[in-house]
């Protein structure tokens, strides 16, 4: 069901949950002040309850709402790319609802990018919390059709359009003492927020032995097994190496649908040729595994993009989608 602004609005503060815009993914928001309504997006989602949310805010000056510091490095990061597809980890105020942070000391918080979800912030007066709005570990929503597809006609839509970023926003944390950590990449890249906070400090440590150790920081709720179309989707580092597995596939009678990044030989079979740049991949990533899902095909066989900083995010989200 489609709903107008004034109705997502007003249910909104109903305490109900309706899916919304934003630039990254569409995102099953409800209030995140009122706890009966964020357990509704759990159930709804059917996700566990340990993933903690992210607050979407309608500007910059509602992070004091949410958060017990904002530390300068967070400051400029803010200022540099909100509204935007940016996520800022914060320590939390005391008052926080364990919901919505889901148990963690700290909070999420994000001012989008979309002039649908912004006017919906300012109708409302309310912050809304919203993961994407999709069952957990499905594809990620970029239309209403999408939610509508993947949550039934329970949940109400609000229609923006299209997103145009296309994956999830970037999520940096951002700790009291300014050291900043990337806990999930997105189309704001490393280096982008290097340029804004410095470099990080603290992913490189020296163990007692003398010997570096890299950490990989981990935001919680990050499955291995994420952002997954029903068909089981195969991973090729190259063209040669997707049509060799094509044709192996098609002697034991397998129906494939395959998708290719940037330009070159194709598989004899359903083909979506995306262009070699990051941006443009990420816009149309999900809309197009969902285009391949619905073909009800044996294997979706994907071409990755090269292992590179610019595609650090679509890399990611390919190699969760990919079949285990
Ligand atoms: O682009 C986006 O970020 C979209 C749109 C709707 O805004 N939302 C989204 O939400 O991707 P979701 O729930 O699919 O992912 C939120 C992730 C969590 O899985 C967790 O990894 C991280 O954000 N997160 C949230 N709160 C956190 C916290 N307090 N500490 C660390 N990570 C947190
Ligand atoms: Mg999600």
């Amino acid at each position: 069901m489609r709903i107008s602004l004034e109705e997502a609005a007003e249910r909104l503060k109903r305490g109900e949950v309706v899916a919304i815009p934003t630039e990254t993914v569409y995102g099953l928001a409800a209030d995140a002040s009122n706890d009966q309504a964020l357990q509704q997006i759990f159930t709804t989602k059917q996700r566990p309850a340990d993933h903690p949310l992210i607050v979407h805010i309608g500007d910059i000056s509602q992070v004091s709402d949410w958060a017990a510091a904002f530390p300068e490095v967070a400051v400029k990061l803010a200022e540099a790319f909100w509204p935007g597809a940016l996520t800022l980890v914060l320590p939390a105020k005391n008052h926080v609802s364990r919901i919505v942070r889901g148990n963690e000391p700290t909070i999420a918080l994000r001012v989008p990018n979309h002039p649908v979800a912004l006017a919906l912030l300012k109708l409302s007066g309310l912050s809304v919390a919203a993961p994407s709005a999709n069952l957990f570990t499905q594809l990620s929503p970029t239309t209403a059709e999408h939610v509508e597809a993947g949550l039934g006609d329970a949940v109400p839509v609000l229609d923006g359009g299209a997103c145009t970023v296309g994956i999830e926003s970037t999520i940096v944390s951002v700790a009291t003492d300014g050291q900043w950590q990337m806990l999930r990449p997105g189309m704001i890249s490393e280096a982008d927020i290097a340029r804004v906070a410095g470099q990080p400090q603290h992913t490189r440590k020296a163990s007692s032995s003398g010997v570096v150790e890299i950490q990989t920081p981990k935001a919680p709720g990050q499955h291995a097994l994420h952002y997954s179309p029903r068909t089981p989707l195969l991973l090729f580092k190259d063209k040669a190496a997707l049509i060799q597995e094509y044709e192996a596939l098609t002697q034991v009678n397998l129906q494939c649908a395959a998708l290719l990044i940037g330009e070159g030989n194709s598989p004899a079979c359903t083909t979506i040729q995306l262009s070699n740049q990051p941006a443009e991949v990420a816009e149309q990533l999900y809309s197009t595994l969902h285009r391949l899902d619905a073909l009800n095909v044996d294997r979706l066989l994907v071409e990755l993009p090269p292992d590179t900083p610019p595609w650090a995010a679509v890399l990611d989200r390919l190699s969760r989608a990919g079949y285990k």
